[in-house]
């Protein structure tokens, strides 16, 4: 196993009854890279993501970031050490402005607590105004300020995948989980995040993608990992895994079972994908361990 890898995950396992959801997962990925994480529906992406970022615990295995063992620790104590996710669906608090939104990401402010507004209010508004220039500078990087006073409501699906980065980018994480970027998402904004995320990782931000969608991966992603049935099936570069007779049966296995994939075609392995000619991140190593 690459023990250097920003964040290793070994042996790891989550049951819900007798289900085995994530079985026996072992990788790293390195410093720098942007993984991608794909698989057909039901394989186990999103559990492995809420199990890495704390909001379901491991039955089994360990984690850690950057050398530290976060496995089973709590979802605040996991984003104060640098993972941040984004989520599936993401659910912004809809009555909130879009600024009040990306400002109560960070953990540990200390307006949080009541004493402090007594004691310290000094300390409290200038923590608060670091927040909201700090959540001013995310909301222009990610090209939403003109709505930064609307509520949250008023955001289309894309718009929030991009309140979402803003979001965590907030706390400087080191290292993002991005839960399907690209669902539901129009081709303009695709790009914009597809954008972003680079620029980010160029500024050292690593990340792992889980992604339905194969020009997204193709573009951004170096390594992928594919999961099937909870268990890692194979890891490389995007074009060599997609050409996989496993990976490729495994996604054929998922159209005969559920009949349909996802009614756009994009949870296909092959075909979504417009060719090789996109930039890899960061060379990185997503070794199964
Ligand atoms: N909280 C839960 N309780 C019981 N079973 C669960 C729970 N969460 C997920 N599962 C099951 O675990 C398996 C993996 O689900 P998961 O959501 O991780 O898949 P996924 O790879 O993210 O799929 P998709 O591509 O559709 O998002 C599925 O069989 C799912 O029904
Ligand atoms: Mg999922």
């Amino acid at each position: 196993m690459n023990d250097d890898g920003l964040l290793v995950a070994h042996e790891l396992n989550k049951d819900f009854g007798g289900h085995r959801a994530v079985d026996g997962l072992s990788f790293s990925l390195a410093r720098g890279a942007i993984g991608g994480l794909i698989g057909p529906n039901g394989a186990g992406k999103t559990t492995l993501f809420n199990c890495l970022a704390g909001h379901l615990k491991p039955s089994s295995g360990t984690v850690t970031l950057d050398g530290q063992p976060i496995g089973g620790a709590s979802p605040s104590r996991i984003f104060s050490a640098g993972l941040a996710r984004t989520f599936q669906i993401p659910r912004p608090f809809p009555q909130m402005s879009v600024i009040e939104n990306v400002m109560v990401a960070p953990t540990g402010q200390l307006g949080e607590t009541f004493w402090a507004n007594w004691l310290r209010p000094r300390a409290v508004a200038a923590q608060e105004r670091r927040t909201r220039d700090a959540a001013r500078h995310w909301l222009d990087f990610v090209g939403l300020s003109a709505l930064q006073d609307q509520p949250a409501r008023v955001l289309s699906g894309g718009q929030r995948k991009l309140l979402e980065l803003a979001r965590v980018m907030v706390a400087e994480p080191k290292l993002v989980l991005l839960d399907e970027p690209g669902a539901g998402v129009n081709p303009a904004l695709l790009d914009q995040i597809v954008d972003k995320v680079g620029v980010l990782n160029r500024q050292g931000v690593t990340f792992l993608i889980i992604e339905h969608n194969m020009d997204l991966v193709m573009t951004l992603c170096n390594p992928v990992m594919v999961m099937a049935q909870g268990k890692l099936l194979v890891s490389g570069d995007a074009a060599s895994v997609l050409r996989d007779p496993r990976v490729v049966e495994a996604y054929l296995g998922d159209v005969d079972d559920a009949g349909d994939v996802d009614g756009s075609g994009s949870a296909r392995p092959v075909g979504g994908a417009s060719g090789t000619g996109g930039t890899p991140g960061a060379q990185g190593t997503a070794v199964p361990a």
